[in-house]
């Protein structure tokens, strides 16, 4: 009798445990598909997961795992690869593309779609940067910024100051022994940047906010939990700094402003001062700010992260190492006697040093996703993204896709060889109207600094056992410990 109760109770717990589980699992499902009537009934495949963490615990796990494309595998295992699914991430409602038409359909749609970060990530960034603005005042101020940055006299402008950057923290970190070697790309690409941006180039300056951007990223990447300790946090105070020093430029140039002559250097600070809309309003001091922040952070994070690739790929694999030097040592001898230094010219020339660049942006991903914002309901391949949900733009699957990439995880440059990619199929900067304005800028800074790296430098791990996985988000690819060696024989 007393058994037979005992077998009661454990069923009983048991089957409700069982019932709890299937009704949580299916919650965010029903809560959130429910209001959509018929149209729930053409959403993609996929699940909503749990109540408030919908899939983030399965992505945060393939993430940090050394199999970060099992996330999307697993959709594609459950549910065929169609190439989009419904998912909830990062707080709300989601929609996943990730084949190379629907990411580029949702890019290029602006009619449909518009930006759809994260509350976070604005909170970050700041709500009146280009991912918190309307479509006009984006497209007007991506106008003013972007020009400065493209084209080949912008960049011939900046050609100089890079190469001499580059040149002496080469020379500096052959000197010093070991260094933290992306912590100290991204102090030089952040550099250049406050260069161009901010005609700034004092060293204690420099260093206070390049460490403040390197907190501000890290809580980027993190689970969006404001309490002491946890990597946002950390980030919200950053930002608050950022902002504080930011502001404190923006004064100073207001007070000296009708004193200083009007041939003095104009920088990017000061054409978002000056600029007027049609109605003669200019920006506010939040909307100049909020746009710098953003300007100096996309302008040297993703540019650092990608030049250590490429210098650590170049060093594994000496027969593509040989290939690039000789490039390089070509553009020397036939230089005429008279140059000094890189010309534009010559980076153009670099073809197979592109294709190594073109490559090591494929591989890293740094990018991985991008986001946006269905305006309406919007009808793709059959399937309904509906009104307000969120569109994450799946980059990485597109690039490690074996079917466009054959063996997508192996870093080959001369894949690149006599192949130039269909629509849709490389977006390593995006596409549409939110293409990266520094694209151009990136693949020169990375050009010239594996220019002079290739020709005189050597790069040697201290612990090449730890794994640098390819993903911005994992810390310890800061502790990439290296050393920079003098080769004895020089050509500059
Ligand atoms: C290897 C280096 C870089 C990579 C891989 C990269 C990648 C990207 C990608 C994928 C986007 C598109 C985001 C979207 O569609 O929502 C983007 C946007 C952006 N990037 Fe870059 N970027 C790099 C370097 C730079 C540099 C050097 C600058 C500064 C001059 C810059 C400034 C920006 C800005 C301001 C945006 C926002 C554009 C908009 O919303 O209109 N990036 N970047």
């Amino acid at each position: 009798m007393e058994l037979g109760f005992l077998w009661f109770v454990f069923t009983a717990l048991i089957g409700g445990f069982a019932t709890l589980y299937g009704l949580l699992k299916r919650a965010n499902g029903w809560f959130y598909e429910s209001r959509l009537g018929e149209k729930r009934y053409t959403l993609p495949p996929g699940d909503l997961g749990w109540p408030l963490i919908g899939n983030m615990w399965s992505f945060l796990r393939a993430f940090k795992s050394t199999d970060p494309d099992s996330f999307i595998s697993s959709f594609v295992h459950r549910y065929s690869r169609t190439g989009i699914y419904k998912a909830f991430m990062f707080g709300s409602p989601s929609i996943m593309v990730t084949l190379p038409e629907t990411c580029r359909r949702v890019l290029t749609d602006d009619e449909q779609f518009g930006p759809g970060w994260p509350i976070s990530t604005c909170e970050l960034i700041g709500k009146k940067s280009f991912i918190g603005i309307s479509y006009e005042e984006h497209k007007r101020l991506r106008r003013l910024t972007s020009a400065p940055v493209n084209g080949h006299e912008a960049l011939s402008i900046y050609l100089k100051y890079i190469e001499k950057t580059v040149i002496s923290a080469l020379d500096k970190w052959a000197s010093i022994g070991t260094i933290e070697f992306l912590t100290e790309l991204r102090k030089l690409t952040f550099r250049i940047i406050m260069y161009i941006f901010l005609s700034s180039e004092s060293d204690p300056i420099m260093e206070a906010l390049e460490r403040e951007y390197t907190a501000l990223n890290y809580g980027i990447r993190a689970m969006a939990i404001n309490l002491p300790g946890f990597a946002y946090h950390k980030a919200l105070k950053a930002r608050k700094k950022l902002v504080a020093i930011l502001q404190s430029v923006v004064d100073e140039r207001r007070e000296r402003g009708a004193s200083s002559p009007p041939t003095a250097k104009k920088d990017m600070m000061d054409a978002l001062m000056e600029v007027e809309d049609e109605n003669g309003r200019k920006l506010n001091d939040e909307e100049i700010i909020d746009v710098m922040v953003m300007y100096l952070n996309a302008g040297h994070e993703s540019s650092g992260h990608i030049t250590m690739w490429a210098a650590v790929f170049l060093q594994e694999h000496p027969e593509f190492f040989q290939k690039a030097k000789a490039e390089q040592e070509e553009i020397i001898r036939n230089r005429p006697p008279t140059q000094t230094g890189l010309s534009l010219k010559e980076v153009k020339q670099m073809d197979y040093l592109s294709k190594v660049i073109d490559e090591t942006l494929r591989v890293v991903n740094i990018s991985l996703v991008v986001f946006r914002e269905a305006k309406t309901n919007v009808n793709i391949s059959g399937y309904t993204i509906p009104k307000g949900w969120k569109v994450l733009v799946w980059f990485r699957s597109v690039h490690m896709d074996p079917e466009i990439y054959p063996n997508p995880k192996e870093f080959n440059p001369s894949r690149w060889e006599d192949y130039t990619p269909k629509a849709g199929t490389y977006l390593p900067f995006g596409a549409g109207s939110r293409t990266c304005p520094g694209n151009d800028l990136a693949k020169l800074e990375i050009s010239i600094f594996l220019h002079y790296f290739l020709l005189n430098y050597q790069l040697e791990r201290i612990n090449p056992g730890c794994p640098l996985r390819y993903l911005p988000h994992m810390r310890h690819t800061d502790s990439c410990l290296a050393r920079i060696r003098k080769l004895p024989s020089q050509s500059e």
